[in-house]
């Protein structure tokens, strides 16, 4: 038994997951590709106590309770059958970014805790497999283990799981983070997923997918944002379409969310090179190349309505930062 600390960087993806083909296991209803963010951390530490009469969960400074709680002990409860034990855990979990606001908490968190759990109790995964574990607690959080760029995709539970396609140092892209609200959002992604299918568009978004996932790929192989940008702009647009038409409908977007859309395409018909995209909250994530960082964040702080701005490239894989087996 033990205790061990692991570190996640959330993830921002460029085709989305939206919806799933199996809502116990986290199938996806189609195959995503994401880039990790390495301004944005998760440290999690998992420690196993004999005598514990359940698990306890601190996330931030604050006691987990209902559904929060319950997702975290049934994700230890598969990690404890994997290693054969019983002990109940302590666990601290911290971000250095607000929750709640699409920036994707789920992914490194639980990427971060199937590290520390596993560690901590003895097991050593592949990558392949912590990415596969890491699925059953949110799928997105499959992304965040390897490092760099990733695809997660594959059909069944054995096969689903994410794999890199370029490594951090491949390209300096930049995601800018334009924050419009710190709000938590009333409908999570992970309570969102099971409306997909009610929309009207669902099915005609899953048929790009595939041309989309091709073109976004080779962009990163090839580090060409221009060739790659517009497919990143239309799936969002494509998933949000998903979201508003689905019933009852999800609209994350609040009137500073189309101001900055609005401002990424006038800025692009001036030349300068940046694609909007945005996950299930009201901020937008502008991606740029990392020479005109600088710019598109002076930029961006000067429209209304933009409290803040995250400034990040590609992140690292999931790591362990410490562990002690007693
Ligand atoms: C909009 O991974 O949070 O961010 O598997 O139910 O935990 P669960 O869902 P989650 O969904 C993320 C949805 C998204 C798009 C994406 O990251 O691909």
């Amino acid at each position: 038994m033990g205790k061990a600390t692991a570190i996640a960087n959330p993830n921002i993806a460029f085709v989305k997951y939206w919806g799933k083909a199996d809502d116990a296991l986290n199938l996806p209803a189609n195959p995503s590709l994401s880039m990790n963010l390495a301004a944005l951390t998760t440290v999690t530490t998992v420690e196993y106590r004999p005598g514990l009469q359940g698990d306890t969960v601190t996330i931030g400074d604050r006691l987990a309770t209902g559904q929060a709680l319950a997702r975290v002990v049934s994700h230890l409860d598969r990690v404890r059958a994997m290693a054969g034990i019983e002990q109940r855990a302590c666990i601290a979990s911290r971000n250095d970014f607000p929750a709640g606001t699409g920036l994707a908490s789920s992914a490194s968190a639980f990427a971060a805790l199937s590290l520390a759990a596993t560690r901590a109790a003895g097991l050593h995964l592949s990558e392949d497999a912590l990415s596969r574990l890491a699925r059953l607690g949110s799928g997105s959080a499959c992304r965040s283990v390897p490092a760099g760029f990733t695809l997660w995709e594959g059909d069944r539970d054995e096969t689903s799981y994410a794999r890199q396609i370029a490594s951090p140092d491949h390209w300096a892209l930049c995601d800018l983070v334009a924050i419009v609200t710190h709000e938590h959002k009333p409908v999570g992604s992970h309570d969102g997923h099971a409306l997909a299918p009610t929309s009207p568009f669902h099915r005609a978004r899953l048929a790009v997918v595939p041309d989309l996932l091709t073109t976004v790929e080779s962009g990163i192989r090839e580090r060409d944002l221009r060739a790659m940008g517009p497919s990143i702009e239309l799936d969002a647009l494509a998933m949000h379409g998903v979201m508003m038409t689905s019933r009852p409908s999800l609209l994350y977007w609040q009137p500073a969310t189309l101001l900055v859309m609005r401002a990424v395409r006038s800025w692009r018909r001036e030349g300068l090179e940046v694609y909007a995209t945005i996950d299930a909250g009201p901020n937008v994530h502008c991606l740029c190349l990392g020479a005109d960082a600088a710019d598109v964040e002076a930029r961006l702080r000067n429209l209304e309505g933009v409290e803040d701005v995250l400034v990040s490239g590609p992140g690292g894989g999931t790591r362990l930062v410490e562990y002690h087996l007693f």
